[in-house]
Parts: structure tokens; C-alpha cells; sequence
């Protein structure tokens, strides 16, 4: 069975095409490389010890997502390619409607084209925006996002949605990933971030490594046991499984789906610092700062409907989410170059 996969050679992509080829599958990476390295993807060969083809390509090009869908005839696509920064999206919005859903429209009509209708999406807990409820269920309502980057996962939810409604052979498998972190065990893939990190876990790898001075903590006077924001952590290769199990449920043509994808357990940012000053072995020093804007303070998942309907569970705790981060950040102090 073949499997496309676009942004495979970004963080989680490049994960998740280790798990595809250790399970079987036939792998396509199409990544314009925007945020990737062409090294990710000889490592996941590496890792692995198997081939896959890889397109630098851009998904809004439509006329080569239809000549690479009509050549290679994949059964299912896994879609991360898109832009994610936060605070980027709101200085650019138009770039980011522009790459995120154009990029994905074109994406659908290329698979439309070729007769391929299976998509698992990346999706992300940024939809439920300030949570009506907590933990998290798939049934909470989906809430008013604080940027244009959540608004992109929020909109393309729907447009996928759409697709099965008016064509049933659509199968679309929403995952809303609460916080990916970690990093492969062999330390030869993980996260790379271009610039100064504005997500908390390379932040402090950085302040690890000593490229840093402190962490930032973003307020702490929220109504959290103590007072910092609490998230759901999850390891990149867990999430990683969690696209493989999905693959085996849009077999069953399920129509539309979705999933949260997290631990169901709440950390909180000086959980994160003790953690990884433990995985690094020296103390990290951080400083309370103001809160930033847009933050909510708790965000965890019930990811029950994962385990009953996918089989899927994450498996990885924090301690070892910080020990595989740090052995990814020592081993490569420069990311991928
Ligand atoms: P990433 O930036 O490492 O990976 C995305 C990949 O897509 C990159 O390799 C990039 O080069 C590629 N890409 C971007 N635009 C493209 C285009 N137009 N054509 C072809 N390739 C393109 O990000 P990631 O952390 O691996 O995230 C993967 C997906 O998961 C994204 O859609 C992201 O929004 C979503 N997500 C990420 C997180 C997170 O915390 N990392 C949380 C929730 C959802
Ligand atoms: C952020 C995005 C979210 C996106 C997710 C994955 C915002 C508001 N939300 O989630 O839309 O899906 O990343 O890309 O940006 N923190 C610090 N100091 C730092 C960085 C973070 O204290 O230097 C705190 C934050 O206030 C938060 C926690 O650490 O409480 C986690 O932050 P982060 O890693 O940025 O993830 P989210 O904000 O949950």
C-alpha cells in the first residue's frame, strides 16, 4: 500500500514516515522544503534502512500534484505540508491562506483527478480555542481562534468535511494534535526550528544547549496549580503511531472522523523546565515574564475515542519526551545544518 505523504520531511512528518516504512507501507514525500531539510529524508531512509521516493514540490503547483498523483497512484495521503507559526500568521495572514488553504484545495483536486479520496489531516487542539471543557473530548465545541493559523485548521476541517458531503467516497480523518514534542531515539531526526523558537520545548533545548540565556515563562498567575500554563505533551513518536493507526481505520472507508491526539494528562511550563533539567543534567534558569497574548491557561485532551475506535494510545511520558529532545538538540547542537 502506498502512501503520500506531503511536509514529509518537516517534524512530525519525517516521524511519521519511519513508522509507515517500518510498518510496510510504501512512502512519497512531496515538501517544498520551506521549513525542512533534504537531510530529514535520507535519515528516515537511514533509520528505517528502506527507500522512498521523495518530489520537492510545491502543493500549490497544481499541474505537478497531478503528474506526481497520475505516476505514483497513492491509496491514501497524509497532509502536513502547511505554514504553523503562530505569530508569523498574524503578521501574514494572506501567506498563510494562500499556502494552508489554497495549497490544500489544490492539494483535494489533484487527488479528486487521480481517483484518491482517502486524507488524514493535521489538524490541531488550537480549533476548541479557549475550551468550553476540560479534558477535551471530540465532542466539544469548536471555539474562536485567536490567529490565522488556527482559523486555517478550523476552516479546513470543514472544507474536507464538505468533500464527503457531497461525494461519499471521500474518507477524511481529522487529527487534532494537542503538543508534539520529543524526538526519534536514534537523535537523527527532530524538531529544527529556523530562528529564535516561539514554542516552548525547543526554547528550553536551546537554553540546554546554551544558545539561549533563560526561559521565558509566559505568566504565572494563571488559575493552574502553579500558576503557568498547562498543556498536553505528547511524543512525536506517538503521534507518529497515532497516523498509522489511522491509516488502518480509513481502510474501513469510515466517511469522516476525528480524533484527538494527546495523553490526556496536563503539564505545566515549570513541569516542562524541572523535566528537562533532569534529561539534561544541570538547572535551567528561567524568569516569569508577562503573559503572551492569545494564551489560554489549561489545554488537555480526552483521548479516549483514539484508544476505543483506533486502538491507539500514547505510550511515552514527559521524562522521556525531554530525554529524546535533549538527545536530538546535543547531538545536533545546529538542527540539520
Ligand atoms: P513542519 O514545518 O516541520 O512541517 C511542515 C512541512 O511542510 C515542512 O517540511 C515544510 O517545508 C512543508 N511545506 C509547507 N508548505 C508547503 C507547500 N506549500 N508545499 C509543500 N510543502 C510545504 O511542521 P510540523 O510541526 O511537522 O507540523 C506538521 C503539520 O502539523 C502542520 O500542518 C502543522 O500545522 C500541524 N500541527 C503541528 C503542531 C506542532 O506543534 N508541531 C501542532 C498541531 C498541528
Ligand atoms: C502553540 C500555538 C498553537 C499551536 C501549537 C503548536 C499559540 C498561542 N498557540 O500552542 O496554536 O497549535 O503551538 O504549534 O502560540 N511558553 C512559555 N515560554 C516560551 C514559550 C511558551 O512560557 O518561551 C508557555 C506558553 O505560554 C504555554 C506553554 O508554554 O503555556 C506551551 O506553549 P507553546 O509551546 O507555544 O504551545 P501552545 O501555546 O500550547
Amino acid at each position: 500500500m502506498k502512501i503520500l505523504v506531503t511536509g514529509g520531511a518537516g517534524y512530525i512528518g519525517s516521524h511519521t514516515c519511519v513508522e509507515l516504512l517500518e510498518k510496510g507501507y510504501e512512502v512519497v514525500i512531496i515538501d517544498n522544503l520551506y521549513n525542512a531539510s533534504e537531510k530529514a529524508v535520507d535519515r528516515i531512509k537511514d533509520i528505517a534502512g528502506k527507500d522512498l521516493v521523495f518530489y520537492n514540490a510545491d502543493i500549490r503547483d497544481y499541474e505537478k500534484m497531478n503528474s506526481i498523483f497520475s505516476k505514483e497512484k497513492p491509496d491514501t495521503v497524509i497532509h502536513f505540508a502547511g505554514l504553523k507559526a503562530v505569530g508569523e500568521s498574524v503578521a501574514k495572514p494572506l501567506e498563510y491562506y494562500e499556502n494552508n488553504i489554497a495549497g490544500t484545495l489544490n492539494l483535494c483536486k489533484a487527488m479528486r483527478e487521480n481517483c484518491c479520496k482517502n486524507i488524514i489531516f493535521s489538524s490541531s487542539a488550537t480549533v476548541y480555542g479557549d475550551p468550553a471543557f476540560i479534558p477535551i473530548t471530540e465532542e466539544c465545541p469548536k471555539g474562536v481562534c485567536t490567529n490565522p493559523y488556527g482559523w486555517t485548521k478550523h476552516m479546513l476541517e470543514q472544507i474536507l468535511t464538505d468533500l464527503h458531503t457531497a461525494d461519499e467516497e471521500w474518507n477524511v480523518i481529522l487529527l487534532r494534535y494537542f503538543n508534539p514534542i520529543g524526538a526519534h531515539k536514534s537523535g537523527m531526526i527532530g524538531e529544527d526550528p529556523k530562528g529564535i523558537p516561539n514554542n516552548l520545548l525547543p526554547y528550553v533545548a536551546q537554553v540546554a544547549i546554551g544558545k539561549l540565556p533563560f526561559v521565558g515563562v509566559f505568566g504565572n498567575d494563571y488559575d493552574t496549580p502553579d500558576g503557568t500554563g498547562v498543556r498536553d505533551y505528547i511524543h512525536v513518536v506517538d503521534l507518529a503511531k497515532g497516523h498509522v493507526k489511522a491509516i488502518d481505520k480509513i481502510k474501513e472507508n469510515p466517511g469522516v472522523k476525528v480524533y484527538n491526539l494527546g495523553t490526556g494528562k496536563g503539564y505545566s511550563v515549570l513541569d516542562v523546565i524541572k523535566a528537562f533539567s533532569k534529561a539534561c543534567g544541570k538547572e535551567l534558569p528561567y524568569e516569569i515574564k508577562a503573559r503572551r497574548p492569545g494564551d489560554i491557561a489549561t489545554c488537555y485532551a480526552d483521548a479516549t475515542l483514539a484508544k476505543k475506535e483506533l486502538n491507539w494510545e500514547a505510550e511515552y511520558g514527559l521524562e522521556e519526551m525531554c530525554e529524546d529532545s535533549w538527545r536530538w538538540q546535543s547531538m545536533n547542537p545546529d538542527g540539520y545544518r
